[in-house]
């Protein structure tokens, strides 16, 4: 699709096709998808969101982590909260912000952080990156020459009330990969961005409020857990593959 190739993460965490960890040890023993799933030494697999833990796969395990979960601060989102405790840890004096659009705000899970936490807790960590990054990544594109181009032929487009849904959806239509087809689904549904909120006055305002929107839709993201719009985008592991292109 025309816009892809904006979206190459420059991902370091490490994935089975991208490190000299490729191929699993050769034992007698007959290895399963799953024991190898669970050895995140191996490298990450998106097949792996759905095969841990064995037999229920991450969303059920994600939904057990939310609701059993007592150790959160007060206010604090449960994306950063779930970084926090897996071990993410971040060398500045504010505290992990993946619900914030930011080169810096989220820091990128350390190979320490695989070694030590669990399969599960490592596919969460990677997944919450690499959505952070795929949302900055798509507000720094809307910033630039060629988003401004867009939305702006995406306002001039609409008949009022000009809104940045719409843009934002046309756009994503074109940006075609499995989450942007799945971030127009949580856009067009009426919980995560108020209709009213993001209305465009004047074309001089668009480009702003479309990234407004997308810092938005990322804070709800990290933040509404109940909603279900982060388990719909990691769905397959979709927001694992992103971390491999
Ligand atoms: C990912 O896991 C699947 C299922 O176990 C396997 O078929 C595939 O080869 C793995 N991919 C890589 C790159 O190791
Ligand atoms: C995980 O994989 C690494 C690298 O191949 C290997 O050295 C280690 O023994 C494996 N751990 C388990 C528990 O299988
Ligand atoms: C924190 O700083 C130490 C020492 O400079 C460095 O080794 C480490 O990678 C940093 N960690 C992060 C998360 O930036
Ligand atoms: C302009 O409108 C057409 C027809 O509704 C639509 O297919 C296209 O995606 C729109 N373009 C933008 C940039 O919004
Ligand atoms: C679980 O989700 C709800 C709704 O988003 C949230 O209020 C709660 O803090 C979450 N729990 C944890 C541990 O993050």
């Amino acid at each position: 699709m025309l816009l892809q190739s904006v979206f190459y993460l420059t991902a370091s965490l490490y994935l089975c096709s991208a490190t000299p960890l490729t191929s699993p040890p050769q034992t007698l023993v007959p290895r399963d998808a799953v024991t190898d799933c669970q050895n995140v030494t191996l490298g990450l697999n998106a097949s792996c969101w759905d095969l841990i833990p064995r037999g229920t796969g991450m969303e059920s395990w994600l939904n057990t982590w939310n609701s059993t979960t007592t150790t959160c601060e007060p206010g604090e989102r449960w994306a950063n909260c779930f970084m926090r405790q897996a071990g993410v840890t971040t060398n500045t004096t504010t505290s992990i912000r993946c619900d914030l659009i930011g080169p810096n705000t989220c820091p990128e899970p350390s190979i320490d952080v695989f070694e030590s936490a669990s399969a599960e807790a490592s596919y969460g960590v990677a997944s919450i990156w690499a959505l952070q990054q795929y949302m900055t990544t798509l507000y720094q594109f809307l910033e630039g020459d060629q988003g401004l181009s867009l939305i702006n032929t995406g306002f001039l487009n609409q008949t009022a009330p000009r809104s940045a849904k719409t843009i934002l959806v046309n756009i994503l239509d074109e940006i075609g990969d499995p989450v942007a087809t799945q971030l127009t689904t949580i856009i067009g549904s009426p919980v995560p961005i108020k209709q009213g909120s993001f209305i465009i006055p004047t074309q001089a305002q668009a480009q702003q409020i479309v990234g407004q929107t997308v810092g938005n839709l990322l804070q709800w993201l990290m933040t509404d857990w109940l909603e279900g719009g982060f388990t719909a985008l990691a769905i397959e592991g979709n927001l694992i593959s992103i971390l491999g292109d």
